[in-house]
């Protein structure tokens, strides 16, 4: 009797997570405009692709598996009935990889309008990359920070244009110092660092593009049932109690979606989003910090000086 309540009890928590999530309903089309999403072959990525590609957007994923990417350009140009998405190669786990589909896409599209960074992982691996660097934060800060500096100038030029970062409520347990120690954090350290690290990037980036008409802010998804938790202890909850307690990606995306969309947000930048409303975030995220951690990114990534902004 008892596992008719839990399925009963599970079901109403799905229903009330279902019901309580900010949703976009706003019809607008996004016709003519071209969008970025990283991490588009899955999860939130992936639903926040197929949804843009549904309103008319010409949609470019960056992934790291060319396979999983050209699939995802498949499902989503059926599902939307748009065949203008496609699939760059980009791995945010080398800074070379960033260069290279920066030249592809500048390359190849004339404009940007919005670029949604999206990939991101959790307890991937306790190693550094090719470039050094811890790669959970390779992966989820330097990586799209080398990303949204190199297409800064092509979003200037599209202007207006938008830049969404997605992190996390979680960022209000990270910290910025030591970044690269890998020693000093468990991976779940580690993904609040980062985490903080988007929303500190987010309000640092907003205030040097302040009057550029490109506008910048960070979005957290909710707890989505995605692949970020098949790498944690999450792993064992899957199934029945992850799709009770968590948002579907459909839902999950809302708030990317919004940001990248909305007339409601075109004048804002620098906030931080949850349920498709502005949002507080941590008192963490200040001035003194985002500085501290742009110029040690600027070293880490190895910007050159014609790249700064
Ligand atoms: N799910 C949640 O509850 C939750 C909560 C807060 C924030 N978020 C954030 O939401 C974003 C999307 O995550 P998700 O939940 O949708 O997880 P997901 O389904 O695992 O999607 C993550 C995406 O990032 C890609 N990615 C990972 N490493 C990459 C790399 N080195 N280069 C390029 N792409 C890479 C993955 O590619 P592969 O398929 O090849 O691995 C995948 O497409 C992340 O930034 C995450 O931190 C999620």
């Amino acid at each position: 009797m008892w596992y008719i309540w839990l399925v009963l009890t599970l079901v109403l928590i799905k229903l009330y997570n279902k019901w309580s999530t900010g949703k976009f309903y706003d019809n607008s089309v996004m016709s003519g405009k071209v969008v970025i999403v990283t991490g588009g072959n899955s999860g939130i990525g992936y639903a926040t692709a197929l949804e843009l590609a549904k309103r008319g957007a010409k949609v470019i994923l960056g992934c790291r598996d060319n396979k999983k990417g050209l699939r995802a350009v498949e499902r989503i140009k059926k599902r939307s009935r748009n065949t203008s998405v496609r699939h760059i190669h980009l791995d945010l786990a080398s800074f070379t990889s960033v260069r290279k589909f920066v030249e592809e896409f500048k390359n190849t599209e004339a404009k940007l309008d919005v670029l949604i960074n999206n990939a991101g992982t959790s307890g991937i691996s306790q190693d550094y990359t090719e470039d050094g660097v811890v790669t959970d934060m390779q992966i989820n800060h330097f990586g799209p920070f080398l990303l949204t500096l190199l297409l800064v100038p092509m979003l200037k030029k599209s202007a207006p244009s938008r830049v969404v970062i997605v992190s996390s409520v979680l960022h209000r347990f990270g910290r910025i110092d030591d970044l690269n120690e890998m020693n000093r954090y468990t991976y779940v350290q580690a993904f609040c660092n980062s985490k903080l690290c988007n929303v500190l990037f987010t309000t640092e980036l907003a205030r040097r593009l302040d009057g550029t008409g490109v506008v910048v802010n960070s979005a957290h998804p909710g707890q989505v049932n995605t692949s970020l938790y098949k790498s944690t202890i999450f792993e064992k909850l899957r199934s029945l109690v992850l799709y009770s307690f968590f948002k579907s990606p459909y839902d999950g995306a809302q708030t990317s979606v919004y940001l990248a969309v909305s007339d409601e947000c075109d004048q804002i930048t620098g906030g931080y989003f949850a349920d498709c409303e502005e949002s507080k975030m941590s008192l963490k995220v200040n001035e003194i910090s985002a500085n501290k951690l742009w110029s040690y990114s600027e070293s880490l990534v190895k910007l050159r000086p014609e790249e700064t902004i």
